[in-house]
């Protein structure tokens, strides 16, 4: 909220509705302001009454990926002062079993962030019917694991005998592999969270929604972004380099280029900002959280 500065009669969206929590701070920060909440989860609409009627006319919420953000702002007819994206997936949605995100509770092997209609492909179908080097794919591009062969191999070789249906099979099968283990994360994280992240399009989103985001924001609108894992921080941060005028490639010893890009934001975190020790204490979930804010110039 410090950075955002929520201001009265100002427009800011919340791209990430969840249940809520953002837009209550927002709020809670300026009565007078207007917001539109996006969230692709339809659960999410049971945490909108309270806005709904307490805040009648300026609080307006849309059960869509926030890919739609264009032609959701376009029907507002006015750009915005702020938007806040808090990625990923919400307390709520990885505690329902029946979601099927959790490797620690039994579950079918859902892992769709929206309806049926939002994802078409189930968990279930992808571990059941992909071939090997496409599994191996999916767990080395979006879960960074370097054992994805392993992996895709033993599940082909269990799914010959037992369909594989629910969340503690799937883990049961990567756990069984004797995996080297990091003393902070369960071998099978990895690759729930690369299943995740194809199944919901998670990086295609991030990058295709942030390209809109210089012609939607007003002088001195204000963009912040939490992600909680590299392959989305690193989408952010150089999303920002190349809009803020120079691009550093991945070279450490070049010097950094400067884009003839159009310059459009001004980055307010040089560095990520991380969450303190007491509110990791508090809030483990929070250890991998980065934020990153730039400002339109
Ligand atoms: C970390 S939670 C946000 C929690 C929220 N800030 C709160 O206070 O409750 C992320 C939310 O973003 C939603 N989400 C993730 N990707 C989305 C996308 N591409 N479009 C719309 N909603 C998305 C998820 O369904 C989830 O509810």
């Amino acid at each position: 909220m410090k950075i955002l500065e929520p201001s009265s009669k100002k427009l800011y969206v919340d791209a990430t509705f969840g249940q809520g929590g953002y837009t209550k701070e927002i709020f809670k920060n300026c009565y007078n302001c207007k917001i539109i909440a996006i969230d692709r989860d339809p659960n999410s609409k049971k945490y909108i009454k309270q806005y709904q009627s307490s805040y009648k006319t300026k609080f307006f919420f849309f059960n869509k990926r926030f890919s739609q953000l264009r032609k959701i702002i376009n029907k507002f007819g006015e750009k915005i002062d702020g938007i806040v994206f808090d990625l990923g997936l919400s307390n709520t949605q990885l505690d329902d079993p029946s979601r099927g995100f959790s490797f620690n509770s039994n579950g079918p092997l859902d892992m769709r962030m929206g309806n049926q209609n939002d994802s078409k492909i189930t968990a279930e179908k992808i571990i059941n019917e992909f071939n090997e080097k496409d599994l191996s794919d999916i767990f080395f591009k979006f879960g960074e694991e370097k054992k994805s062969f392993k992996i895709a191999r033993a599940i082909i070789s269990e799914r010959k005998k037992n369909k594989i249906t629910s969340t503690l099979q799937l883990s049961e099968i990567i756990n069984s592999l004797g995996l080297k283990k990091n003393y902070k994360i369960n071998s099978a994280t990895r690759s729930f969270q690369a299943l995740r992240i194809f199944i919901n399009e998670e990086l295609n989103e991030l990058q295709d929604t942030l390209k809109c985001i210089p012609s939607i924001l007003n002088k001195d609108g204000k963009i912040v972004v939490v992600s909680f894992h590299s392959l989305e921080d690193r989408i952010v941060k150089n999303f920002f380099k190349e809009n803020s005028g120079i691009f550093y490639n991945n070279y450490r010893n070049n010097p950094p280029n400067i884009t003839h890009k159009t310059q459009t934001l001004s980055i307010i975190t040089k560095k990520p900002l991380l969450p303190k020790f007491s509110e990791i204490k508090r809030n483990p979930r929070s250890r991998s959280a980065k934020l990153r804010a730039a400002k339109k110039i």
